[in-house]
């Protein structure tokens, strides 16, 4: 499937502080396109906003759903050209994972629907979603976790008639597994993709084993949406 998923002006970054979040930023805006990055720690947002040029950052625990609408009322109110959301951040830690993973993008989105559609030059096809991933099966609650998303934003679009971005990635420890990607590697080939209007953004080693999984489920999935 292809859409026009890369004509946004600008975007949030959750967890664009560092990783892949902060590499995927930085791509961007040298790729034109206004970025404001979002994390918890306010110093190591102030020192990568400033080395990649990012407009602006908020500090924002996205686990933390008490504080997601104020902070998207601030955000918003300062940034009014917001319309894209990549939800990036997210954790592999127990505990937090429910939380991170899946609460906050769900929040995040509520909000910033409010925002994309009370604007009517903004279009629902610049709505972008979660970086998810599909990988490591050491690790249960994650990848279910990661699937949720997954599969939540496939809903999330048809319901939209918008597009996203999703994506499957690997674990970029290139020491432990000499297969894997840099995180550069990864964001590059995620780049490439993205800027064609794919939306389903399978980059990385996993990329075999996801759209051969695709392949079987999309024609049921579009059977059931239509
Ligand atoms: N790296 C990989 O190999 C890999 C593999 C599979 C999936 N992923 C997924 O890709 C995404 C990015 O991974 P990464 O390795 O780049 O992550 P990371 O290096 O652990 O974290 C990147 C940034 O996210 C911020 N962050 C973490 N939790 C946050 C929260 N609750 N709210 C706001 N910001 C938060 C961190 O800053 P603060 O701590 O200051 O908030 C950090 O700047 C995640 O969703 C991860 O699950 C990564």
């Amino acid at each position: 499937m292809s859409t026009k998923t890369y004509e946004f002006k600008t975007a949030v970054v959750t967890g664009g502080g560092g990783g892949i979040g902060k590499a995927l930023s930085q791509q961007l805006i040298k790729n034109g396109k206004t970025v404001i990055i979002v994390g918890r720690t306010e110093s190591a947002l102030g020192e990568s906003a400033k080395e990649i040029g990012a407009a602006a950052y908020y500090v924002l625990d996205t686990g933390d759903i008490q504080q997601i609408r104020k902070l998207v009322e601030k955000l918003t109110s300062e940034h009014p050209d917001v319309d894209c959301l990549i939800n990036n951040a997210g954790v592999q830690r127990l505990i937090d994972e429910i939380d991170i993973n899946m609460r906050g993008p769900i929040h995040l989105i509520e909000e910033l629907l409010r925002h994309f559609k009370s604007n009517p030059m903004r279009s629902l096809s610049t709505f972008h979603k979660s970086l998810d991933s599909w990988l490591s099966l050491i690790s249960p609650i994650y990848c279910a976790t990661k699937s949720w998303v997954h599969f939540w934003s496939m809903s999330l679009r048809e319901q939209l008639e918008g597009s996203s971005v999703n994506r499957e990635n690997p674990d970029d420890n290139k020491e432990n597994a000499p297969q894997t990607m840099t995180t550069d590697e990864f964001v590059d080939e995620l780049m490439q993709m993205w800027m064609k209007g794919e939306t389903r953004i399978a980059a990385g080693p996993g990329n075999k084993i996801v759209n051969a999984w695709e392949e079987r489920m999309q024609p049921l999935f579009e059977n059931m949406a239509h």
